[in-house]
């Protein structure tokens, strides 16, 4: 039954799906529909819908369907439990604030071995350097500057993969906000390998920043250091309705015929937020993908569930990462639906992998997500001022 859930989903006979195929990898499931497999051949089978299905890249066919077997009968009536509630009650917006940290006053002697660049690496690197060197243990630190281009991650990546390597501890000086969960990964990731994200704003003192680099330290941490030289580690808390600037009851951002563009709405987790708000709040959806319905069953499907709900929408092909094939499709779309009134950036690769298994294809990852979302909102404020050409002001 499970096998013929996803030979459903794939539109192909069940014969011709195998037991080693890989969900993701082969057979181009998204992790969003495996979820609703998932759930789908529970509650068929009368299981306890799982809140953690096998998302990663490698998991298979055969994998899928022992994963399900093995999940525990359904409590009470069936099909009474329903899907699962989502995460809306995990959500919350969080405001940081610092606690108080102790550093140790010892200093580790390192040789250090220096990655990234900037006004930091440049005030704080002679620093490292005058430490003694006797006995000296090997170590890594990675400078990134406040808004990160393609080179300063290639630093950081080259960085880890010598920290990871070779077992030296880690360390991050990250003057904007990219590499917290970066750094958090490669601590679940390598639980003996010591990492450290300190955040340190341009204007910090070097002294500082030099003094806490040399105190050595276990496990992961995470240390702010403000401009004044005071560090402290950073914690969070749920923000109040002051904080948010929106009452609970407050009346949603979206009116009924605003109009929403949402990249890679056309399928995946896009496609779901997309179809979701329109019928929530009514909102017209200007849907932006590479492909066309012609060649891509899955997108036709989901156009078509659009259209047998009413929802008012246009699609555009464009590529997300190429400034002006969005530019034209986001044209199009205000030509035909008016002035947009709020995007979803959901055009990705989804291709989880664990670190060790990152090389240069992290650029792939990049373009769409990263510099597609900057391209996005470029084309948008072109729009709205009524531009029509991509080098336009
Ligand atoms: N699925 C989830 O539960 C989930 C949860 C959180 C975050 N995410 C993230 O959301 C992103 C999308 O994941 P997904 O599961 O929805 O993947 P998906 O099913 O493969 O959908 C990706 C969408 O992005 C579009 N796209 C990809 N590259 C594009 C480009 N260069 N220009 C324009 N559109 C492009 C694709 O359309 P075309 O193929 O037509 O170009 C497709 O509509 C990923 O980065 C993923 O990590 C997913």
């Amino acid at each position: 039954m499970v096998r013929g859930l996803i030979a459903e989903a794939l539109e192909l006979p069940p014969d011709v799906i195998g037991d080693g195929d890989r969900l993701l990898g082969d057979l181009h499931l998204n992790s969003l529909r495996v979820v609703q497999l998932a759930a789908e051949a529970a509650e068929r089978t009368r299981r306890a819908v799982p809140a953690a299905p096998p998302l990663f890249a490698e998991a298979t066919v055969g994998a899928f369907v022992q994963a399900i077997e093995e999940l525990p009968a359904a409590e009470g009536e069936t099909g009474s439990q329903g899907p699962p509630e989502g995460v809306r009650e995990w959500h919350r917006v969080l405001v940081e604030f610092t606690r108080p940290v102790e550093v140790d006053a010892e200093p580790a002697s390192c040789t250090w071995r220096v990655f990234g660049g900037g006004r930091l690496r440049a005030l704080v690197e002679p620093r490292l350097t005058a430490l003694p060197e006797q006995d000296a243990r090997p170590a890594v630190v990675a400078f990134l500057p406040e808004d990160p281009d393609d080179r300063a991650i290639d630093a950081l990546l080259e960085a880890a993969h010598l920290a990871v390597d070779t077992g030296a501890p880690f360390t991050v000086v990250d003057s904007g906000d990219t590499a917290s969960g970066f750094a958090g990964t490669i601590a679940a990731e390598y639980p003996s390998l010591p990492v450290r994200w300190i955040r340190a704003l341009e204007a910090a003192p070097a002294d500082a920043i030099g003094a806490l680099l040399a105190a050595s330290w276990q496990g992961h941490a995470e240390i702010v250091v403000d401009e004044d030289g005071r560090i402290g580690t950073p914690a969070y808390r749920a923000a109040g309705p002051a904080q948010t600037g929106r009452a609970p009851d407050a009346a949603p951002p979206l009116s009924a015929g605003d109009v929403l563009v949402v990249t890679g709405g056309g399928k995946g987790i896009g496609f779901a937020s997309a179809s979701f708000l329109a019928r929530r709040w009514g909102v017209r959806l200007g849907l932006i993908g590479r492909s066309g319905p012609d060649g891509d069953a899955e997108l036709r499907d989901n156009l078509a569930r659009l259209r047998e709900a009413g929802v008012e929408f246009c699609y555009q092909p464009a590529d997300v990462t190429d400034p002006e094939s969005l530019h034209r499709g986001v044209a199009a779309i205000v030509d035909r639906l008016g002035p947009v009134r709020g995007v979803i950036h959901a055009s990705g690769l989804n291709r989880p992998a664990r670190f060790g298994e990152i090389g240069a294809a992290w650029a792939e990852h990049a373009a769409p997500k990263h510099h597609g979302l900057r391209a996005l909102l470029g084309a948008v404020d072109a729009g709205a001022c009524g531009c029509s050409s991509p080098s336009a002001p």
